[in-house]
């Protein structure tokens, strides 16, 4: 597996690919979709993808909160290719991301289920657990220097 980190354009073949990977991984599991006005609200948001030559394997969208905080969201894996370093790839690229506009922490929601694969990658838990999308979570953050 030969995998290419891309910050992709918003609007473009490649962000059509990474809303099918999304639907495909984190909503249609839970009988959810995305409501057109979300998806347009990404706009300003920053996409990344892992490719496998033409197949998008992997997304992780950033939203910057203020000038300190940028969110990390949408953390996403095709089934076949999960397990093989893909998030962990994605999580590295976007922390250069972060660190090279000058963002000081990085903050996200995670999955209960995806907590030990933050942690491995240096977040700590923040506050108590809760619901998002039927789903127990976590808030984590992580403070620079990041890698
Ligand atoms: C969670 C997810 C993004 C991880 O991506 P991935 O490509 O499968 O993970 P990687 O192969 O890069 O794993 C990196 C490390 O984390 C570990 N890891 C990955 N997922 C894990 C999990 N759910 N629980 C425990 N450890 C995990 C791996 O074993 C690996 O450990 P190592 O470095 O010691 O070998 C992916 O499995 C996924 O899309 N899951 C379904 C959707 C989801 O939960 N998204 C996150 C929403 S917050």
């Amino acid at each position: 597996m030969n995998i290419e980190i891309k910050h992709i354009a918003f609007g473009g073949a490649e962000h059509k690919k990474e809303i099918e990977l999304r639907y495909k991984v984190l909503r249609q599991p839970l009988g959810l979709n995305y409501m057109q006005e979300q998806l347009k609200a990404e706009k300003d948001e920053f996409h990344f993808a892992a490719f496998d030559g033409d197949k998008l394997v992997g997304c992780l969208l950033m939203k910057a909160i203020g000038n300190d905080e940028i969110k990390m969201r949408q953390v996403a894996v095709d089934e076949d290719d999960q397990g093989k370093g893909v998030g962990k790839s994605l999580v590295l690229f976007s922390e250069k991301f972060a660190a090279e506009n000058g963002f000081s922490h990085i903050t996200l929601h995670a999955r209960k289920t995806a907590v030990p694969f933050y942690e491995k990658l240096g977040y700590k838990i923040v506050g108590n657990e809760f619901t998002e999308v039927t789903l127990p979570h976590f808030k984590m953050k992580k403070e620079k220097p990041f890698v």
